[in-house]
């Protein structure tokens, strides 16, 4: 046992309490950020004139060497030290001597640990806000591809009217566009910085917080020690945007199971991206996307965790808060490697465009065509719904379509129906005609395309 705070004490801890009070076994992926917060404390503890220059030199070409050494894994990080700011510590005073127990001069392990998380969360964010970028991006080019793959469009999982397969992928173009947008709020809201808050109330020595957040790139410090300790609510912002994310992805994963399914067969999935059975030799099964969905779980989880980690902790720090690494952690690692391998699944996924266009054709998907050619002859549309509903049965009893109905047969039921009712309900027409703002015509998704192109320009450039 390695600690920080043994002077007050008499007696020695608990074995057991030592372990469940220590971080160190998840915490230490936060090194990184320790390292680069704690070199930014020194330098500014000599520019104050609290340490004297070549301390801070000192402090700092140390701190470079334990992350060098962590890295070429000469340094090993062990249980002994209680979490990875203990093990920077006592690492530093093992090789640099006396000096090293200045740099805690006018921090706390509270603000400490504030800031570590901070930059590591914003790092993952600006990282996951990439992942979605890409995303974006496959799907805008499957969009281009995909104006004339007609498909049937559903509601209650029933054929309603047929649509393309970019306007379907548009709807998840948008799902995570508005997840990006998320993110970067969620961002935005961390980018403040803690250090210099202290235990909780600031501290006596005339730090420079300004320039610490500035080193670190962030607006700016925080307003309130107290507050700066104790906010976890980015955290919060973050897991619920994470969670947004799983749910898109867990809808489209459920439609990719579907679609693969023996039933839809409208699309394969790659061998790379499939697996099969150690009984049943002809399976081939989608377990990328049911992970996906399974995943999606456990973020929700971490989101629901900490919510009520949180809820009756009084100011400031509480070791509560050490329940907010793992599950942050987990659902970080959870949403990246979903995002990538989805991403891979939808890219090497192949459609087939006839499987879709019979399944759009065979559920009377052009129904409400025939009550708007009705319309168009001057029929109230209540009158062309129940015409419309009459010929759908008398279809259904014929095992037929209603491309398939005879003029005869059509004017039995209403003799305004022409010659021009097959043009009007053919499956193109059906989708060209829809063509107001956001519509499935493809006049429209290519005006749709074209904005999504500029928003796709203008978020390239952006973390
Ligand atoms: N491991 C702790 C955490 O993650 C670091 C802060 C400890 N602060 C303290 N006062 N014990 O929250």
């Amino acid at each position: 046992m390695a600690q920080l705070w043994g002077g007050r004490f008499t007696g020695k801890t608990d074995e057991m309490v030592y372990q469940f009070n220590a971080s160190i076994g998840f915490d230490q992926r936060l090194l990184p950020q320790d390292i680069r917060g704690s070199k930014a404390h020194a330098r500014m503890l000599a520019k104050q004139g609290i340490i004297q220059e070549e301390e801070a030199a000192r402090l700092i070409e140390g701190l470079d060497r334990i992350l060098a050494d962590v890295e070429a894994g000469t340094l090993p990080i062990t249980t002994e030290y209680e979490d990875v700011h203990s093990f920077v510590e006592a690492n530093l005073i093992d090789r640099i001597g006396e000096v090293g127990k200045k740099l805690h001069t006018g921090r706390s392990r509270n603000d400490q640990v504030a800031l570590d998380m901070k930059l590591y969360v914003r790092d993952e964010v600006d990282a996951i806000i990439l992942e979605l970028q890409q995303m974006r991006e496959q799907l805008h080019a499957m969009m281009k591809e995909h104006l004339d793959t007609y498909m049937p469009g559903f509601t209650h999982l029933q054929k309603a009217q047929p649509v393309t397969l970019a306007h379907h992928l548009g709807a998840y173009f948008e799902m995570f566009s508005r997840d990006r947008e998320n993110l970067c709020f969620a961002r935005s809201m961390m980018n403040t910085c803690p250090l210099g808050a202290g235990a909780l109330a600031g501290t006596t020595y005339p730090l420079d917080r300004a320039a610490t957040a500035e080193e670190l790139g962030f607006d700016g410090p925080t307003r309130n020690s107290m507050d700066s300790v104790s906010d976890r609510d980015y955290l919060i912002l973050t897991l619920s945007s994470l969670s947004m994310i799983m749910m898109h992805l867990s809808r489209f994963s459920e439609e990719v199971i579907l679609w693969n399914s023996n039933e839809y067969q409208f699309v394969e999935i790659d061998d790379a991206y499939s697996t099969g059975s150690s009984i049943m030799p002809q399976k081939k099964n989608p377990d990328v996307a049911e992970l996906v969905r399974g995943k999606t779980g456990r973020v929700y989880g971490a989101l629901m965790s900490l919510l009520t980690t949180m809820k009756g902790i009084p100011l400031a720090y509480d070791k509560d808060m050490q329940e907010d690494k793992e599950v942050t952690f987990d659902a970080l690692d959870t949403v990246k490697i979903c995002l990538t391998l989805f991403r891979g699944m939808l890219s090497t996924m192949k459609f087939r465009k006839d499987r879709m266009r019979q399944s759009a054709k065979n559920g009377f998907t052009n129904a409400t065509d025939v009550a708007d050619y009705l319309v168009g002859k001057g029929v109230p549309f209540r009158d062309a719904h129940g015409i419309t509903g009459r010929l759908v049965l008398a279809c259904i009893e014929k095992g037929i379509a209603l491309d398939d109905l005879s003029l005869e047969e059509y004017q039995a039921f209403c003799p305004l129906i022409e010659e021009d009712i097959y043009e009007a309900i053919s499956m193109e027409n059906c989708v060209a005609r829809r063509t107001t703002y956001g519509a499935p015509g493809p006049e429209m998704m290519k005006k749709i395309i074209e904005i999504n192109e500029g928003e796709l320009a203008r978020t390239r450039g952006e973390a």
